[in-house]
């Protein structure tokens, strides 16, 4: 075993869930992949006493290197403490294709795993999963799987599509599998083009009906929404002013977020809207300042309107503002 997550500051999921469950609000899980997003994600969450799940997917770990990831983990903590903060903070692997990447990154200081097992026939989701649960309890590292594929960025949604989840497989799977959360599909996919709309036109409405099935059928269990960015219009429109082509980018509205984190889902993933921001300002900051060549002038304010975002977040659509101290006591007691 190289390092455990306790020995970190880290926390797993569980109290955070139970906690989100009871509370009717829901744990942000933002992806991160460098020091400016890191920045932001633990600025806004202290800032607004927001318990947090700090996300790394495979490619974020290829990109910044497992050690080097662990130890800005550790710098995370330490950094919330000094700025007087007592907020719980989650490592986890963000979509996790194998047993063997799950297994090292519980060697390497994460608290919780996503073994994404989604796009495998059923028996063998289940079987994959299960040996990963195994794997990660002996170390106390909560595990997500996943039942329903996600539609793919460029794929339409629509109700005629067999890739939402199927509420008559939750109890099994949860059952047998022994997963600490699931996540689930209802509508949503990943990246800044979640629905094709005409101008004007609203977006198609998540299956909440799924959702509240799959609720009736395992209350008070943890789910999970991915593919929940808003991608903000605010945003996108500062792209697209300075110099990008994003036009036709939409995501999940406000609204729809905050009935979801009211209801079971208890952690949702935000990676896009944390992509969009930073490239808005640093866009902006290039094309008003084409002479600027110090990458604190335009990394510095993309990190601040980041933390901005993400204590809006917080606050106002997933509810999880106010709850980090005292889920922190909580695990504490
Ligand atoms: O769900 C996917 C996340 O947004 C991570 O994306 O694999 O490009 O790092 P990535
Ligand atoms: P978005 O692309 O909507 O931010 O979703 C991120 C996600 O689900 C990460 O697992
Ligand atoms: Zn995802």
């Amino acid at each position: 075993m190289a390092v455990h997550y306790k020995d970190l500051g880290l926390v797993n999921t569980k109290v955070m869930f139970q906690k989100a469950v009871a509370g009717g609000f829901a744990v942000p899980a933002y992806n991160f992949n460098n020091l400016e997003q890191l920045q932001a994600v633990i600025l806004g969450c202290v800032e607004s006493d927001s318990p947090v799940i700090l996300q790394i997917s495979k490619g974020a770990r290829s990109y910044a290197n497992q050690t080097m990831l662990r130890y800005m983990a550790v710098g995370a903590v330490e950094m919330m403490k000094e700025m007087g903060g007592n907020i719980p903070i989650a490592v986890h692997l963000d979509h996790g294709d194998s047993y063997e990447l799950c297994v090292d990154c519980i060697h390497n200081g994460f608290s919780s795993v996503m073994i994404d097992g989604s796009h495998l026939p059923y028996e063998e989701n289940i079987a994959l999963t299960r040996r990963v649960v195994e794997y990660a309890h002996e170390f106390d590292v909560s595990v997500e799987g996943e039942l329903g594929v996600l539609a793919g960025i460029e794929e339409e949604v629509s109700a005629e599509r067999s890739t939402y989840t199927r509420p008559q497989e939750v109890v099994d799977f949860t059952k047998r599998t022994g997963v600490d959360s699931l996540a689930i599909s209802i509508g949503t996919s990943h990246g800044a083009f979640k629905f094709k709309v005409k101008p004007g036109q609203a977006p198609p409405p998540l299956r909440f009906d799924i959702l509240e099935e799959v609720e009736r059928r395992l209350p008070g269990f943890p789910i999970v929404l991915h593919g929940a960015s808003s991608v903000v219009p605010e945003y996108v429109e500062m792209i697209n002013r300075y110099g990008g082509h994003m036009e036709g980018a939409v995501g999940v509205s406000e609204e729809q977020l905050r009935r979801a984190a009211h209801s079971a889902v208890c952690k949702i993933n935000i990676d896009s809207d944390c992509r969009l921001v930073i490239t808005a300002v640093v866009r902006k900051v290039l094309t008003e300042k084409p002479g600027e060549f110090d990458p604190r002038k335009y990394l510095g304010p993309a990190r601040d309107e980041l933390t901005k975002l993400i204590k809006y977040k917080n606050e106002v659509v997933l509810g999880s503002a106010g709850h980090g101290r005292e889920i922190m006591a909580a695990i504490n007691s």
